[in-house]
């Protein structure tokens, strides 16, 4: 791109800015009064159900306050994202996520009230028997659109079981597997120890979480040292989800830089969280859906432009598949449009180790299954590589 092209464009973005901050309305209400009223409609008209017991709605306009310095609030107001950054009691950094942002639950009650021929104007999302065997068949159709997938397919079993582990209202927790899981999988993930936010307050299809840093996107040119102990986390937060929890597994399909978040800690430490737990698929290792011969899947790079792409069918056929481990080993190695010079770990040097840790991650993003080695294995031989360097590093700077 010529330099005269480059002053033009960020000329024409800086005015764009200029534009969107002189014109939008800016945040007035910065407690978190919106928040209640949310809470009120979501609990009193749009499913009563989901929210039997007394829900205190004044939470939100108590103690949250919402952070007007903040420039993302202002975008994401505007966004599709639903996630506004606020303070809790004046001092703890939280997030306010609108789990209804799309308007899923409304259109999923619109949708059984067709299916049962109620008036739209009389109807409410029920939860008697009928409505709630309506719901399941929406979340175990194989052929249905959004919300969380739960394997082996249409295996009703393992939906009632998966619910079953968690306290509240059946209905509530089957909305929001078809609309929004993120809460049900903050309380099964905390449980795993795999890194998620706290959820601190759910107040209809509103939940409050802890803050956890800046996106892994701003940590991409950050010293080479810093960034090993990043992928150090990532690689043992990807240990705890291959383990799983009793009878379940895990798929994370949404793994990339924007829902993993990065906080620094005082002394320089550094803290990985999962953010964005949304985009999963939920497999009951135990079910006798499973075909027992097709053990372990080992899952081949796939050609996409932009995107992360799997065959949903290979996670839920089998007892096992590596796709959370491959798709670390990619977000390590290169950006989803295969650049390498974009993956995580780039720039790495030439010292062997470090040539070492290249290959190695090659190995795991392009090997092909018949070939590849063992993806546990290999992130482990990485892990030891990062030590290595890291002690390495440590040394240096002893002996400066
Ligand atoms: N708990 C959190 N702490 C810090 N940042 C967060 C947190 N949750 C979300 N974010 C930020 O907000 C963005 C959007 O949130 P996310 O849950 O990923 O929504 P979406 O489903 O729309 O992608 C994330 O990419 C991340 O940068
Ligand atoms: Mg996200």
């Amino acid at each position: 791109m010529s330099s005269k092209r480059l002053y033009f464009d960020l000329l024409r973005m800086g005015l764009c800015l200029c534009i969107v901050f002189r014109y939008f309305p800016m945040e007035t209400d910065t407690d978190g009064v919106r928040f209640t009223h949310q809470c009120d409609y979501d609990t009193r008209e749009l499913c009563p159900r989901c929210f039997p017991e007394p829900l205190d709605c004044d939470f939100f306009a108590n103690h949250i306050v919402i952070d007007g310095t903040n420039p993302l609030n202002l975008l994401n107001r505007y966004n599709k994202h639903g996630v506004t950054y606020a303070l809790l009691d004046g001092i703890r950094q939280v997030v306010v996520k609108n789990l209804n942002q799309m308007g899923l639950v409304e259109e999923l009650r619109a949708a059984l009230c067709e299916e049962h021929k109620i008036e739209r104007s009389d109807c409410q999302l029920g939860d008697g028997e009928e409505f709630v065997l309506a719901l399941r068949k929406r979340i175990l159709d194989k052929e249905a659109f959004g919300g969380s997938v739960i394997c082996p397919p249409e295996d009703e079993r393992t939906l009632v079981r998966f619910v079953q582990q968690f306290t509240g209202p059946e209905l509530l927790k089957l909305v929001l597997m078809k609309t929004s899981v993120q809460p049900i999988m903050l309380e099964i993930l905390a449980r795993m120890k795999f890194p998620v936010p706290k959820l601190i307050f759910q107040g209809g299809f509103t939940i409050v979480e802890s803050y956890e840093g800046d996106s892994l996107a701003y940590f991409y040119d950050s010293p080479f040292r810093l960034r090993l102990e990043i992928a150090n986390q990532i690689i043992n937060a990807i240990y705890r989800l291959t383990e799983g929890d009793s009878h379940f597994r895990f798929y994370l399909t949404d793994i990339q830089p924007d829902n993993i978040a990065v906080k620094m800690l005082p002394g320089g430490d550094v803290k990985v969280t999962f953010v964005d737990v949304d985009n999963v698929v939920i497999l009951n290792s135990e079910s006798n859906k499973l075909a027992a011969d097709k053990g372990r899947h080992v899952h081949e790079r796939i050609d996409c432009e932009g995107c992360f792409a799997y065959v949903q069918q290979d996670l839920c056929s089998h007892k096992h598949s590596d796709l959370n481990m491959f798709a670390v080993c990619q977000l390590l190695h290169e950006n989803v449009n295969g650049n390498r010079e974009h993956g995580f770990l780039h720039s790495t040097g030439d010292h062997p180790e470090q040539k070492n840790l290249r290959e190695l991650l090659t190995h795991c993003v392009y090997c092909k299954p018949a070939e590849c080695h063992n993806r546990y294995e290999l992130l482990t031989q990485i892990q030891e590589i990062i030590f290595e360097l890291q002690y390495r590093y440590y040394q240096e700077e002893l002996f400066k």
